[in-house]
């Protein structure tokens, strides 16, 4: 790493900057020199096949997973690392918690606490972790439970909510933790065709609210629709990117041509 990759972004810059960004699993290279900036506000989607290295991007911005090379910058802090002048400190893992917070994740299994009811999925991580007093946090969550249209099942267990219902308590569990950024995993893949829409929808609304979102999906209607920007990756590469109207309607290389062919049919 050099003096020039430390710098920290000036304001005005982007969110998100991930910079030359590589993660290796032993020698397999899941992410070859990734880089890629997110505005406040800004939606981008991300695309690409089986393995092209979407979920591991997530996950490095995440900290799920360290990085080989590279550096990612989250507002002005540098992810994983606290900065004294040219030499870097990995972070404790205390202060690993505290900058997990500021990326919300939404995972393609809703991995709802089972034994807790909605409202307890949602307000646990205010309570245990924001130490929000409990009272506070129950009625920002049943806003919330509001917000993703699912008020009347506050109590509600996982088990007696359906996927897509499953799925919003989910958001609705991420955005109570008021993160800066929310990152979405394939957040409708697992989910029957008729539940998809309510959770499209909720997903859109919060587009519009202004959140700024990374949302790795193969809705391409919802990409278009929603997507500042869209970005195709495959092998490890970012391809691809630019306006959903270009990427998704007149890609410029063969790769994207080929991907968004297969998923349409
Ligand atoms: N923990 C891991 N250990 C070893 N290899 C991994 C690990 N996680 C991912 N990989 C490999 O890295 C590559 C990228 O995986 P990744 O999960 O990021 O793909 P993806 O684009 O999310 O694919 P999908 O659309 O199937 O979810 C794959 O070849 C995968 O096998
Ligand atoms: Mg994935």
């Amino acid at each position: 790493m050099t003096a020039a990759d430390l710098a920290r972004p000036e304001g005005g810059q982007p969110l998100l900057r991930i910079c030359n960004v590589t993660k290796k699993f032993q020698d397999y290279v899941a992410l070859d020199d990734v880089s890629l900036s997110v505005s406040k506000g800004e939606v981008v989607c991300l695309i690409g096949g089986s393995g092209s290295g979407k979920t591991t991007l997530l996950r490095c911005i995440n900290q799920l997973h360290d990085i080989n090379d590279g550096t990612i910058w989250l507002e002005d802090e540098l992810v994983g690392y606290r900065q004294d002048g040219l030499k870097l400190y990995p972070l404790t893992e205390k202060e690993t918690i505290r900058q997990r917070l500021k990326s919300g994740m939404v995972f393609q299994r809703f991995n709802l606490f089972p034994h807790m009811t909605a409202l307890q999925n949602i307000t646990e991580g205010p309570v245990q972790v924001l130490k929000t007093p409990r009272q506070v946090a129950e009625a920002t969550a049943m806003k919330l439970l509001e917000r993703v249209g699912l008020a009347t099942k506050a109590s509600s267990y996982p088990s007696q909510l359906s996927g897509g219902q499953q799925q919003r308590v989910a958001i609705a569990r991420a955005l109570a933790m008021n993160p800066k950024i929310m990152l979405f995993d394939e957040p409708t893949s697992a989910l029957d065709p008729e539940l998809v829409g309510e959770v499209l929808a909720v997903m859109r609304e919060l587009a519009h609210s202004g959140m700024t979102m990374v949302v790795v999906t193969h809705e391409l209607g919802f990409a278009r629709e929603v997507a500042d920007r869209v970005v195709f990756m495959d092998r490890g590469v970012i391809v691809e990117e630019g306006p959903a109207s270009e990427v998704l309607v007149s890609p410029r290389e063969a790769r994207t041509q080929a991907f968004i062919s297969a998923v349409i049919g």
